[in-house]
């Protein structure tokens, strides 16, 4: 059986035995006076997060859950999961569990029609998510998640070689990126850090790379995969020398190995001081924040950026119940305390997760431990831009592969970028039906 099997079936199986385990157990032995109680009833939930985020669900949750009469069953992400593959698995067999699902702000699109529409839980409570988070989780007007953390592409630099180095700020064009990312390798490898790199990311075929190229391409040459207009506008002369571009970064600023890394490879080459910058996530921000390595030596800015101003793709996860959970109303109950004002705030400041609800993204305070404080400050959504995931509906996985896909092949020297962009033009227009317009 292939590993992504093997794996969703142990999670079914950990899903699924529980299920099984209520319906079949008599009762439980209570422990101070020895009498059979009735078991009590689950409630499941499987997130997408890992480390001290979920540790900070779980420990929140459980005693929520608790005090509804529930037990509670926390299934945090694991680093080989495939949580689409298991969510799609989970809801073809209309399992009673999990009650309530993580989602990444990309697939409310895919699980729509297994999801319960939130909005009339929420009521007046909507109004505080901006609308650019909300809109990504509406799907043909039923709200299917709500956001819970939000997270936003950003570029990690380590300020200590940049002062080193007399650079007064970090970039904020990718030509100012590429100058610095030069001589500090240049200067770094001097000194005897021979493995030394200018600038690391995400390049393995893989939705970060989606995420990264997303931002280069529409920096430089304004396209989304998809606009608005139902339009394609991918061949057009900036978008392949932004496409050349990237591909000139690898292997002279950036490390060859690029093309296979996931988030974390970039990550770990960047945090073990081999790099000087990476384009990383707002999520992580914490991890470099508590790095002893780290500590006093990283600063964070906007991803750089071109002629069309600085882009960040927009990310981060909502919560949904499953319309096939028998306890929706508990299920509810839980989500909107997960979300709630003061549950977002206490994350923030304990997790450093940015909060969903403008009012707290105002407050220094509760921002004080995310990304967003001091000359970043009020800039949670500056120059953020939503990838096409409510555009492409549930053909959204297909136009995001075909993109990585094309990008990787640049990357990796097997097509020329006009080759790939042409090649991608067609792929997405028989995905989406949408008009291709090509541009000089
Ligand atoms: C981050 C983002 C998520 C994105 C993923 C890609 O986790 O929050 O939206 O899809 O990275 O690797």
């Amino acid at each position: 059986m292939p590993r992504r099997d093997v794996y969703i079936r142990s999670i079914l199986g950990i899903v699924l035995g529980l299920s099984t385990q209520v319906a079949c157990a008599p009762g439980q032995r209570s422990g101070s006076t020895g009498q059979i109680q009735p078991l009590r009833p689950l409630l499941t939930m499987m997130s997408l997060v890992n480390g001290r985020g979920a540790e900070f669900e779980r420990n929140h949750l459980t005693p929520y859950v608790d005090q509804l009469g529930y037990r509670f069953q926390y299934l945090p992400a694991f680093q080989s999961d495939n949580r689409v593959d298991s969510y799609r698995q989970l809801f073809r067999e209309r399992s009673l569990q999990p009650d309530l699902l993580e989602l990444d702000i990309i697939w409310p699109a895919i699980f729509a029609d297994h999801l319960v529409d939130l909005k009339p839980y929420l009521g007046q409570d909507v109004h505080s998510f901006p609308a650019e988070i909300l809109q990504a989780f509406t799907i043909n007007g039923r709200l299917v998640a709500v956001p819970v953390f939000m997270d936003t592409g950003l570029l990690y630099y380590r300020s200590d070689l940049l002062k080193k180095y007399g650079f007064a700020k970090p970039p904020e064009t990718w030509d100012e990126l590429e100058h610095m990312a030069k001589v500090i390798q240049r200067r770094e490898r001097q000194a005897g850090q021979k493995e030394f790199w200018g600038f690391v990311w995400p390049g393995s075929p893989s939705e970060g790379l989606t995420c990264n190229a997303f931002e280069w391409l529409s920096s430089q040459a304004g396209e989304h995969i998809l606009e608005s207009d139902h339009t394609i506008r991918v061949y057009n002369r900036r978008t392949r020398q932004a496409l050349e571009r990237a591909a000139s970064w690898v292997g002279t600023i950036t490390p060859p190995g690029v093309i296979d890394y996931d988030e974390d490879d970039s990550w770990n080459v960047w945090a073990a001081g081999h790099a000087a910058f990476i384009r990383g996530w707002a999520y992580a921000y914490n991890r470099a924040a508590s790095s002893k390595s780290l500590q006093g030596r990283f600063g964070i800015t906007r991803v750089p950026g071109g002629i069309n101003g600085q882009v960040r793709a927009l990310g981060g996860n909502g919560v949904a119940v499953s319309r096939y959970s028998e306890h929706r109303a508990e299920a509810v109950m839980t989500l909107r305390y997960l979300v709630s004002a003061s549950l977002q705030a206490e994350r923030a400041q304990q997790v450093g997760s940015v909060p969903t609800r403008w009012p707290l993204q105002n407050r220094p305070d509760v921002m004080a431990n995310t990304p967003f404080h001091g000359s970043m400050a009020r800039q949670v959504m500056t120059g953020v831009v939503a990838r096409p995931s409510s555009l492409a509906g549930s053909s959204y996985d297909r136009v995001s592969r075909a993109y990585f896909e094309a990008v990787h092949s640049v990357l990796t020297h097997q097509s020329a970028p006009d080759n790939a962009l042409l090649a991608l033009e067609k792929e997405l227009v028989n995905i989406t039906g949408f008009r291709a317009v090509r541009e000089e």
